[in-house]
């Protein structure tokens, strides 16, 4: 038996990908990287610096400046790793509702892509690694052993993430919850870089009324 060297996750926001690919990592002994929190990381340090988010210049040149940390966790609440900024603990910050509301704009910027696709290269072809994002597959690790696209109904995506809010006390209401979802499918999907798309030899699996335990034994059976 060959195990996959390098595993990508892509698939919509909310699908579920970060807790499958922690998940499938945790149990292959691999490293998990969730690209995501670049893009977040990027729109926190430009948000923080009163940057015009409209500006893609200034946008461009702080993705290109910032230095972002992943460590093992340095406290137990909650967190699956510790996200730092040039230093600064921005675990939670980056989760917040303001990032996923700006979030989507940022990423679509063809050179904080540039930036933030050479370090994930650099990161994913040592290989043993469960990378999770939209154009893992597609564009930053082509290469990878093992594809796999993630997806689930756009409710049942908004009903994971009010849950997940309200655990974390910052409820929102399920409305704005799946309007903010609708509009950041709708700019991942549709950018001129690198958009959220199946790789060809990606295998979907659709987590609509399946438990996190069932997403995971199916793509584990895909790892034999
Ligand atoms: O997976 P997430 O919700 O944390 O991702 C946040 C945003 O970052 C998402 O709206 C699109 C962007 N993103 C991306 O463009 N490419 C990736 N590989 C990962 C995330």
């Amino acid at each position: 038996m060959t195990l996959p060297r390098i595993i990508a996750i892509d698939g919509p926001a909310a699908s579920g990908k970060s807790t499958l690919g922690c998940k499938l990592a945790e149990y292959l002994g691999y490293l998990f990287f969730d690209t995501g929190i670049m893009y977040r990381a990027v729109t926190w340090a430009a948000i923080q610096q009163g940057l015009n988010l409209d500006d893609e210049t200034a946008i461009t040149a702080l993705a290109e400046r910032i230095q972002i940390d992943v460590l093992p966790p340095s406290l137990g609440d909650g967190r699956d790793y510790d996200v730092l900024v040039d230093g600064e603990d921005v675990t939670w910050p980056i989760r917040k509702v303001e990032i996923d509301a700006n979030v989507s704009q940022v990423s679509a910027y063809r050179g904080v892509r540039l930036a933030m696709t050479q370090q994930q290269r650099r990161i994913g072809s040592r290989g043993k690694v469960v990378m999770v994002g939209r154009d893992i597959g597609t564009v930053v690790l082509p290469e990878a052993d093992l594809k796999i696209f993630l997806t689930a109904s756009a409710s049942e995506r908004a009903r994971r993430r009010y849950e997940e809010l309200l655990a974390r006390g910052e409820p929102e209401s399920y409305e704005q919850i799946l309007e903010g979802l609708r509009r950041r499918d709708q700019i991942d999907s549709n950018r001129e870089v690198a958009p959220l798309r199946k790789a060809e030899d990606a295998i979907t699996i659709d987590s609509d009324g399946l438990t996190i335990d069932q997403v995971f034994e199916k793509a584990r059976a895909l790892t034999e």
